[in-house]
């Protein structure tokens, strides 16, 4: 994924798929949009995970945007902020956090109440993460959240979520596990290629089925060193 927007106070999160859908950014996030679309003729991906090795890499910036290209090609996304201990969501699509997940697993609401179709995106739906609390992993390894999967997957054409790192807490995995296909963020240049690969060793030990690799922070004149700036592959063992 390109580095596609200068550093900027006011750009700390950016839906350029949004903002500025003839960006060279957003077209990378359209060609995520079909890769996905392509990866697996013989098993429906619908539930995706987004992680990372750690934070900062781009989960939520990742996952928002794709979550957008995929409403913008008509499909109806639910975009639902996973990152239990570091919600993002909220502050990219301007809204606050006072309900979502968590409210909804602990019993503090129904999937109706958390459920906010996005004022920007047609065929977008949000489900935040919620206030933080204090049992994340219990909380997404609830028989609520196997539940709620299930149900966000019969509902919508494709349910992205925004995960937490897989390294450090057992979060990501919990999910990987249940979903359809998980895709590891890597950060250019800041992620020493053993932690990549014991991120996706996690993964595996999890069940996750890897769809593949998103390289995230690229500068466009770097392109050319890489024949795919991102790749996706259907056999975990050659990632
Ligand atoms: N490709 C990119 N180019 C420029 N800035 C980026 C890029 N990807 C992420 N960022 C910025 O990095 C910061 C962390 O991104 P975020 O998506 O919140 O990471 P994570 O969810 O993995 O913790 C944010 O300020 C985000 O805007
Ligand atoms: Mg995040």
């Amino acid at each position: 994924m390109h580095k596609f927007w200068r550093n900027g106070a006011d750009q700390e999160h950016h839906l350029i798929v949004h903002g500025d859908p003839k960006a060279v950014g957003s077209e990378a996030f359209r060609t995520l949009r079909t890769n996905l679309r392509f990866i697996s003729p013989d098993h429906q991906v619908k539930t995706i995970l987004i992680t990372s090795v750690g934070p900062g890499d781009g989960k939520s910036t990742i996952s928002a945007n794709l979550a957008v290209a995929l409403a913008q090609s008509g499909q109806r996304v639910a975009l639902v902020g996973c990152d239990l201990r570091k919600p993002v969501l909220h502050k990219i699509f301007g809204l606050s956090n006072t309900m979502g997940l968590t409210t909804l697993l602990t019993g503090n609401a129904t999937l109706d109440e958390v459920v906010r179709p996005s004022k920007q995106v047609q065929n977008l739906d949000l489900i935040l993460a919620g206030p933080v609390p204090p049992n994340p992993s219990e909380l997404l390894q609830s028989r609520a959240m196997a539940t709620i999967i299930g149900t966000l997957r019969e509902d919508y054409d494709a349910v992205i979520f925004d995960g937490a790192p897989v390294i450090a807490v057992t979060d990501a995995a919990i999910i990987a596990n249940q979903v359809d296909g998980t895709v590891l963020v890597i950060r250019s240049k800041q992620v020493p290629r053993d932690v990549a690969l014991h991120a996706k060793d996690l993964l595996e030990q999890a069940n996750a089925r890897l769809l593949g690799v998103v390289l995230n922070g690229v500068l466009p004149q770097e392109q050319k060193n890489y024949q795919y700036y991102y790749y996706y592959q259907d056999n975990a063992e050659r990632a």
